[in-house]
């Protein structure tokens, strides 16, 4: 008998209810709306209030993900944050406990913006190994907890949010089949993207770096999964990337090959999510009927660490609840 398959059957997604908009950025710190969407291609985002915390996100996150597939277990909970709850204990079991689900393997991923990306993959690898036969895949960050407020190069990007997938196992030949996927990481870029462990630290980037990494990393883990899946450039019908700048977004599209307008965006509205980006993206494509069953759509995240990978996969049949 062939490996069991890992298949997408829901998606959800989960934003804080306040939104900021450059103009209210423009007030606080010498920008405008004009240089961030130039430089970024962002309107607004969400800024997280003391009660939308990453596990109360990510809890209706996961909720809409197992309502949109029809279910209400899963055999694997995977929180994929950076800005879990507390330093201990992880997010994921508290996140499981939310959703009625004791008892089941709960834990957290470490990836920061690569985060979804290493976790559904290692959720396709539990599911074809035979190993469990369902999982809940969240990604969830508030990094706008962690900012330094005078920033502007780091405020101007970063909103809070969550976003979830649920799997199960299946058929290869089923929409929204996990096909193929890559991950890598580079820990001498570890100074790239941080929050140092002292008192009162914020956040830090170093944004021009992190844009010509974030490029090639990117580009090349697209490019592996396109020849693992057997596909081509032309074949995909939507790059799903990590929602950091439009222009990252355009670029790795053109590096690969992938028409720009294939490119999805969704960062208008809700800025880098970090590990939410890439569910919260592809909620919002399946609630604006932007995809069909089967089309095929590539995957693929640069973060801290650094981190970065891609995934192949067809496109979800399931309904989906507009987060915004
Ligand atoms: N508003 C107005 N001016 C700003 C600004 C802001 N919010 N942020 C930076 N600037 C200024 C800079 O101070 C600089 O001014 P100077 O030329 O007088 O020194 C100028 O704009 C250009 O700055 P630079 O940092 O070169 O801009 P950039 O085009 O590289 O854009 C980022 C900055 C952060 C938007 C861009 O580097 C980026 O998106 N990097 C990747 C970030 C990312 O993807 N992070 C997550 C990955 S997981």
């Amino acid at each position: 008998m062939s490996a069991p398959a890992a298949v997408i059957r829901g998606l959800g997604g989960a934003l804080p209810e306040r939104v900021v908009t450059n103009h209210h950025l423009s007030a606080l710190m010498d920008t405008s709306d004009e240089w961030i969407r130039r430089r970024t291609g962002i309107a607004e985002r969400r800024h997280s209030s003391e009660t939308e915390t990453t596990s109360a996100l990510a809890t209706v996150a996961a909720q809409r993900a197992l309502a949109s597939a029809g279910a209400d277990s899963a055999g694997l909970l995977m929180v994929a944050t950076s800005t879990p709850d507390k330093v201990c204990p992880a997010t994921a079991p508290k996140v499981a406990a939310n959703l009625g689900l004791r008892g089941v393997a709960a834990y957290d991923v470490s990836a920061v913006c690569s985060g979804f990306v290493y976790a559904l993959a290692t959720a396709s690898w539990a599911i074809s190994s035979g190993s469990v036969d369902s999982a809940l895949v969240i990604g969830a960050d508030t990094f706008t907890r962690l900012l330094d407020p005078t920033d502007r190069a780091t405020s101007v990007i970063f909103g809070d949010g969550a976003g979830a997938a649920y799997l199960t196992a299946g058929k290869a030949e089923e929409p929204g089949t996990i096909l193929a996927s890559t991950l890598h990481s580079d820990g001498t870029g570890e100074e790239l993207i941080q929050v140092p462990r002292r008192a009162g630290a914020f956040f830090e980037m170093q944004g021009k770096e992190v844009f010509s990494q974030a490029v090639s990393a990117m580009s090349d883990s697209v490019q592996t999964v396109l020849a693992r899946a057997g596909w081509t450039a032309n074949d995909v019908d939507s790059l799903i990337a990590h929602q950091a700048n439009v222009r990252i977004l355009k670029t790795v599209a053109s590096v690969t090959g992938i028409p720009g307008s294939k490119a999805e965006i969704h960062l208008d509205k809700v800025g880098n999510t970090s590990a939410a980006s890439i569910p919260l993206a592809m909620t919002n494509a399946g609630t604006k009927g932007h995809r069909n069953p089967g089309d095929k759509v590539v995957l693929t995240a640069f973060g801290g660490g650094t981190t970065w990978g891609a995934i192949a996969m067809t496109w979800p049949s399931m309904s989906v609840i507009d987060p915004h």
